[in-house]
């Protein structure tokens, strides 16, 4: 059901707004409010579930969604939509509905403006505020209020990224990850591979359920804290907690982007350090003509290079392993354009016939490193800790593994004598199972 409202006064301007109060008790008022006459507000239309509203919202007919807590469907995606389409959330509660802890949850799905039915009768100045306060400010993420936003030291987040043909993305999150953690520091190591998690598997992590999942699915309510993304990661070591990845490659669609938005910013809030294990494709899916927003299944690894303050690139050593390297560079260069990438050329090898040095002007003809760093093949040691379920830095030393710890130093911005050895543990995989 649609209404037009009584026009305004002419010369004031106009905030055209949108409702969908399913049913609440307080939507007859918020009606008559809204239309009437010379309140600078028009109800552009009545609309009877979430679906209505957003492609009432889509039509680009409003500034402003008046919504009601119980509208089903209403969780940080929608929001998020309403907000993309330029639309300011203005969410309308009883007090009954809103109990303790309710207004930061809301918050974290990105409603800014709340209003008690109690106090309709500042209905239309909240609706036109919320309509200005949209039309100057930026999109903003939701989630982290500005009181907070002024003084808080959040963790670094490390992208490890690497093109198409199993270069060795998880072989390096992992390895600098444990590394990190060996050498002192808190780690959060999160499977964001939309093609599939592996993570788990390399670290005999039998988790029946994904943290990501889990983690997606409590951002997309608003519920996601960085508290809450702690239990949900599993402690796989003194300081190293995992957040495992998709069960299935064909769940990446349950990870809606805010909600992944959400998650990367709580865990930068739960560690100082938090490494992403992430898929290989940068390719975005063509816009649909009818401008409908289907999920991107690359949307993942997007967000997360574009929020990343590292991204590290893996890339095979061999002819084929360097030509997607090379592919690799440029197309990350046109996504984060002058942000320097750090290389590591893994799997390194005397029969492959090229010096170390070759290789770095090859990498250097395409894009300006931080650095290159080489990890040498190394099957022995890369078998002995997939068998055993853990890190590299956990199965004993080795090449591989005094490579991965040179280069978690050199992210750490360290140099100088090694990390300190760390004892030698050979868990079994059943063993870690929960
Ligand atoms: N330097 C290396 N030497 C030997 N084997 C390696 C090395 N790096 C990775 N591997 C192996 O290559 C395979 C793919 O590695 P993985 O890290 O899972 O790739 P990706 O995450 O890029 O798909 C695994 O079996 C892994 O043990
Ligand atoms: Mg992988």
């Amino acid at each position: 059901m649609s209404s037009i409202g009584a026009l305004p006064d002419p010369g004031l301007p106009i905030t055209p707004v949108l409702v969908a109060a399913a049913g609440s008790s307080w939507e007859a008022r918020a009606l008559e409010l809204l239309e009437s006459r010379g309140s600078g507000v028009v109800l552009v239309r009545r609309c009877v579930d979430l679906l209505d509203l957003l492609a009432a919202a889509g039509a680009g007919v409003a500034s402003v969604a008046l919504v009601a807590p119980t509208l089903p469907g209403l969780d940080a995606d929608s929001v998020s939509s309403l907000r993309r389409r330029g639309l300011a959330v203005v969410l309308v509660a009883a007090p009954e509905e809103l109990l303790d802890g309710d207004t930061e949850r809301l918050r974290r799905l990105g409603i800014d403006h709340l209003l008690a039915s109690t106090e309709l009768g500042s209905l239309v100045e909240t609706v036109t505020g919320a309509s200005a306060a949209a039309a100057t400010v930026a999109l903003r993420p939701p989630a982290v209020s500005s009181e907070s936003e002024a003084v808080e030291v959040t963790g670094r987040l490390l992208a490890v990224w690497g093109p198409t043909g199993a270069p060795g993305r998880t072989t390096v999150a992992v390895g600098v990850a444990a590394e990190i953690a060996g050498s002192g520091r808190e780690v959060l190591l999160a499977d964001m591979d939309a093609y599939g998690g592996a993570v788990a598997q390399h670290l005999g992590v039998l988790d029946e359920v994904s943290g990501l999942l889990g983690a997606a699915r409590a951002a997309n309510t608003g519920q996601l804290s960085p508290e809450r993304l702690g239990t949900l990661a599993r402690q796989v070591g003194p300081r190293l907690r995992v957040l495992t990845g998709l069960p299935r490659p064909d769940r990446w669609q349950e990870v809606r982007p805010a909600a992944f938005a959400d998650v990367l910013e709580q865990a930068v809030h739960l560690a100082p350090y938090v490494v992403l294990d992430l898929g290989f494709s940068l390719e975005a899916d063509p816009v649909d003509p009818f401008g409908s927003s289907a999920p991107q299944r690359n949307e993942m690894t997007l967000a997360a290079l574009q929020r990343a303050d590292e991204v590290v690139v893996v890339g095979s050593a061999d002819p084929v392993g360097l030509s997607r390297l090379a592919r690799g560079l440029v197309e990350l260069n046109i996504l984060l354009p002058g942000v320097p990438p750090r290389v590591v050329v893994n799997r390194t090898r005397p029969s492959l016939g090229w010096s170390d040095r070759e290789i770095r002007g090859m990498v250097e003809g395409f894009v300006r490193p931080v650095d290159v760093h080489f990890l040498p093949e190394d099957r022995v040691a890369a078998d002995r800790a997939l068998m055993a379920g853990c890190s590299l830095a956990d199965s004993g030393a080795s090449p591989l593994q005094g490579a991965l710890q040179r280069l978690a130093h050199q992210v750490l911005g360290e140099s100088g004598p090694s990390l300190p050895r760390r004892r030698r543990v050979t868990r079994r995989r059943a063993g870690r199972a929960r």
